[in-house]
């Protein structure tokens, strides 16, 4: 299997744990200067040589393998630069002062950005539109924290799952609306978006509740349910040529930039070909009935990795006996 060439069983293991894991020097030099001057010729995500990170280098093949070798076809990737901030407003996010130094936009991909079609109210029955896997390559140095960093909820893949897994079992639908997640204050201002929330309260309104209190480091602040809660995620150090692949349920977001160079990075959105948008009102459809196990599975679509679902089975046990 391709995916014994490129990912060690740890490192297989890491990303059933963890939700994310980084493969080292995978795209070439070559291929990072080319898409960095296409970057900087304005070329967009579609273009030859950003698409060739992905085409050109084993990360392909990978998730091909990884994925059960059917994959939809990748054709776009999303140019992420996240320039500097200012030194003045390193603690402010939008507009006010941030109650944490750690300044990060944790969110799942696709829930709540989505305005389903009742007027007043944009979450309810919105689609999630998800995808399988988050395949990020750097074209700049991250080695530091605090510079723009790639960052995530470890483990909170596992956790995301579990809620849908329960919305499931008491009738569905997934997602904010349904079982256990009451819609969310909706403030959207202009010039933001979603995902960075708005004041004072709907800052974690694209994560399942059970996740919101997660958090791995000593800078976690505030509660879940005032507003003042703020994520400590799990920055990713890379280097130029090294891809992330985090899970499609992995809450991630970028830190805060107190470096002096734009971080750069492009993001590809690989998806098993049986993927659809999940769509609350067709819940009991047999097309959602699928997108609902897939939801609620971290890795139903990831079919070559049996091997670590004996592993997860085995964390399970573990974990069990650790909390008792
Ligand atoms: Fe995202």
């Amino acid at each position: 299997m391709i995916v014994d060439d490129f990912m060690t069983l740890e490192q297989r293991r890491e990303l059933i744990k963890e939700g994310v894991v980084i493969l080292r020097k995978i795209v070439s030099q070559d291929l990072c200067r080319a898409a960095i001057e296409a970057v900087n010729r304005k070329e967009g995500g579609a273009s030859d040589a950003v698409q060739a990170l992905y085409h050109n280098s084993p990360l392909h093949s990978l998730l091909q393998d990884l994925l059960g070798g059917q994959v939809l076809p990748v054709t776009s990737a999303q140019i992420a630069v996240r320039m500097p901030t200012p030194t003045d407003q390193i603690d402010i996010y939008m507009g006010r002062p941030t109650p944490s130094p750690f300044d990060w936009n944790g969110h799942v991909d696709g829930i709540a950005i989505h305005p389903g079609p009742h007027e007043n109210n944009p979450d309810h029955e919105a689609p999630i539109m998800s995808f399988s896997a988050l395949v990020g390559v750097a074209l700049s140095e991250q080695i530091k924290p605090d510079c723009g960093n790639f960052a995530v909820l470890r483990g909170s893949h596992l956790t995301n799952a579990a809620f849908f897994a329960h919305q499931a079992s008491k009738g569905g639908p997934l997602g904010p609306g349904g079982p256990d997640w009451p819609l969310e204050p909706w403030h959207r201002q202009p010039g933001s978006n979603a995902s960075r929330g708005q004041w004072p309260d709907v800052r974690p309104r694209m994560i399942p509740p059970p996740t919101r209190s997660m958090g791995d480091s000593p800078r976690y602040v505030g509660e879940s349910d005032n507003g003042s809660w703020w994520p400590s995620a799990t920055q990713q150090l890379m280097s130029k040529g090294d891809a992330v692949i985090a899970h499609y349920l992995t809450c991630h977001g970028e830190s805060r930039h107190v470096g002096k160079k734009p971080r750069n990075m492009v993001f590809f959105r690989i998806k098993h070909h049986l993927h659809t948008e999940y769509r609350p009102r067709d819940h009991k459809t047999a097309e959602m009935r699928y997108m609902t196990e897939v939801l609620s599975d971290p890795w139903l679509e990831w079919s070559q990795i049996e091997v670590d679902k004996n592993f997860r089975s085995s964390l399970g046990k573990q974990t069990q006996s650790e909390d008792s």
